[in-house]
């Protein structure tokens, strides 16, 4: 088959697999090629991106930086692939990807795990593979070429601390503090990490965590898990949600139930803290107290995977592990800066 005519089949397929799977085929889950531009095809660098999905405002800006770092004034043609949140979506836009002869693959996994095969079908077919946002796990790191991403236990451990040094400062002692933590998609690099961050800064620190349970990095589970915990417990005062969306669903659940959301633990407020930094209403929240600190987790990926390509297309062979530096944002002043590890971070309060 032509190359040409393999795309066709494999769009022809990816087109099924969406519908079978009772997602919308729309330009929005599947962007590539028109009929009249197959003639210009090879005059571009191909991409194949697989996304994971569309659950937060975090994802539909990593998406956005995607979808315009990779234009065809840029020289490339790149085609999108909405995973849903689903593995399975993911691995079979791999395979399509492959079957198209793209020239790179770029894939931000849903969850760690279960990746081995389809990459070393990637491999078999001479198709480096970048990582973006999340990681994989595998058996053998040179199934990807190389990541790019944020350090998710890292930023676990900076909100760990921000609640360590305020909880100081207000005179509050470890054994005041309830918390419950808000997590992401169970599996995922951003859930581990920052799960991590904040279960043994509370296993050290001697705080209480009341419960972890999962709200799908969403505000509609944010919402419902916040509300279902509010039943258990009647002494939460530190909400820590692993996303902001997430935190937006707690607060207004919070909010129903009469609850009073801000950083003044000590005259009865629940302290809600979160990540991201990129949701508007959030950041909003974040200078009126609502959210009293923010993590930042940064989206804008497009321009980095296209550096990381550049670099490979030149044959150099770039970092395996790329990080990204990130910003704290808090509405309060008196936990100016924060330490990790021997490293200080200060806190923004003027954002
Ligand atoms: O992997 C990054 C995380 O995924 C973001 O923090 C969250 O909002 C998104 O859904």
């Amino acid at each position: 088959m032509n190359r040409k005519l393999k795309r066709v089949s494999a769009l022809l397929f990816a087109a099924a697999l969406l519908c079978s799977c009772g997602g919308k085929n729309t330009a929005d889950d599947t962007e590539s090629f028109s009929d009249e531009n197959y003639s210009q095809a090879d005059e571009y660098t191909t991409v194949g991106f697989s996304q994971l999905g569309a659950e937060s405002d975090w994802r539909s800006a990593n998406t956005e930086s995607m979808l315009s770092a990779f234009t065809e004034e840029d020289g490339y043609s790149l085609i999108y692939m909405n995973g849903q949140q689903k593995q399975a979506n993911q691995i079979t836009a791999i395979r399509t990807f492959i079957q198209q002869e793209v020239e790179y693959i770029v894939l931000a996994p849903a969850t760690e795990d279960g990746w081995d095969s389809v990459l070393m079908e990637a491999r078999e077919a001479g198709i480096p593979v970048i990582l973006v946002d999340r990681r994989v796990n595998t058996s053998d790191k040179n199934l990807y070429s190389c990541w790019v991403g944020s350090d998710f236990e890292l930023e676990g451990r900076k909100m760990a601390a921000w609640i360590g040094e305020y909880a100081k400062k207000e005179g509050l002692l470890p054994e005041d503090l309830h918390i419950v933590n808000i997590q992401g998609s169970i599996g995922s690099t951003a859930q581990i990490g920052r799960t991590r961050g904040l279960a043994n800064a509370a296993r050290d620190n001697g705080w209480d965590l009341c419960a972890e349970i999962s709200g799908d990095f969403t505000e509609t589970k944010g919402r419902e898990v916040m509300a279902a915990l509010l039943k258990r417990f009647d002494n939460i005062n530190i909400v820590y949600c692993e996303n902001d969306n997430m935190a937006i669903g707690a607060i207004d659940a919070l909010e129903s139930a009469g609850r009073k959301v801000g950083p003044d633990i000590k005259n009865g407020d629940v302290c809600v803290v979160s990540f991201d930094g990129v949701n508007e209403t959030a950041l909003d929240y974040c200078r009126s107290g609502k959210i009293s600190c923010i993590a930042e987790c940064n989206p804008l990926h497009g321009p980095r995977v296209r550096a990381l390509i550049e670099a490979l297309k030149d044959g150099k062979t770039p970092d395996k592990f790329n990080y990204v530096d990130e910003k704290m944002f808090s509405c309060i002043t008196q936990v100016p800066e924060i330490e990790v590890a021997g490293q200080k971070y200060p806190v923004e309060s003027d954002f």
